[in-house]
């Protein structure tokens, strides 16, 4: 059975859909067998991994609001289940069917056994389809921007994942990411002392994901930061991580 990481935080740019790439990218590159799963109507993970989602025979939101099957896309060596447009209309849509919360875990059970991991990249809300999210989990992994401001969002994101809770009861937070760490800003690298002191209590706080422009680049090119820069060293912050997941 796949393990079933939803990568969530309600703010939005702090990196949640680079680190779904890259990490998605990084295991596919150990042999597990990765999906990727685009939840987001943005539709950013789709297109930093240069997926064209028009021509879909079933979208995400026909799976969701019509119990289709999916189509699933192979790029860089791992599968993807892209998001459209049409996903946008389905938070709204999903408030009056039964059973809502279910639906995004409906949609996976039915395609968990293929795989070793699955991600879900998340949108930055805390709509109907993110619950969703939160519901077809097992954990979840939570980028925080290496930043003050983002410990205040912090505190609505744990009671958010705490209701979530009478839904899926299993639901485990994997941990934190502080993310964009520029160490050569003082006030960013005090920021993520100041994350790992306040969040490291009680939660898992990895070593952090630096801001280098590579990982930007990459996603303007739709590859993995891997293959775009593959001598870009920032690459080691993403391996740490996929070593300290312990998959
Ligand atoms: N490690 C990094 N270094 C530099 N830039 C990065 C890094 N990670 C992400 N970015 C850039 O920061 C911006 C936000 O990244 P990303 O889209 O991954 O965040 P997000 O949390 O998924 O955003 P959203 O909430 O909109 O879904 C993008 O322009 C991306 O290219
Ligand atoms: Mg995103």
């Amino acid at each position: 059975m796949a393990r079933i990481l939803a990568v969530f935080n309600q703010a939005g740019g702090v990196g949640k859909t680079t680190l779904t790439r890259d990490l998605g990218f990084e295991f596919a590159t150990r042999g597990s067998r990765v999906l990727l799963i685009d939840a987001d109507p943005q539709a950013s993970l789709t297109e930093f991994l240069g997926v064209d989602a028009d021509s879909l025979e079933a979208s995400l939101f026909d799976a969701l609001l019509h119990d289709a099957v999916p189509t699933i896309v192979r790029v860089h060596g791992l599968d993807v289940l892209p998001s459209s447009i049409d996903l946008a209309a389905a938070d709204f849509l999903l408030a009056a069917e039964i059973g809502r919360e279910l639906k995004l875990r409906q949609v996976v059970e039915k395609i968990s056994a293929s795989y070793d991991l699955i991600f879900i990249d998340a949108p930055p809300s805390l709509g109907n389809i993110s619950i969703n999210v939160l519901v077809a989990a097992d954990e979840i992994l939570i980028p925080v921007q290496c930043e003050i401001k983002a410990l205040r969002g912090t505190r609505h994101l744990f009671d958010t994942i705490d209701r979530v809770r009478t839904l899926n009861p299993k639901l485990k937070i994997a941990g934190v990411v502080p993310t964009l760490l520029d160490r050569r800003t003082r006030l960013n690298t005090e920021s993520y002392e100041v994350l790992k002191n306040r969040l490291g209590d009680r939660l898992t706080v990895f070593a952090p994901i630096r801001r280098g422009v590579a990982f930007a680049e990459a996603s303007a090119h739709g590859v993995p930061v891997h293959k775009h820069a593959p001598t870009y060293d920032g690459i080691a912050d993403i391996r740490a991580l996929a070593d300290a997941l312990e998959i």
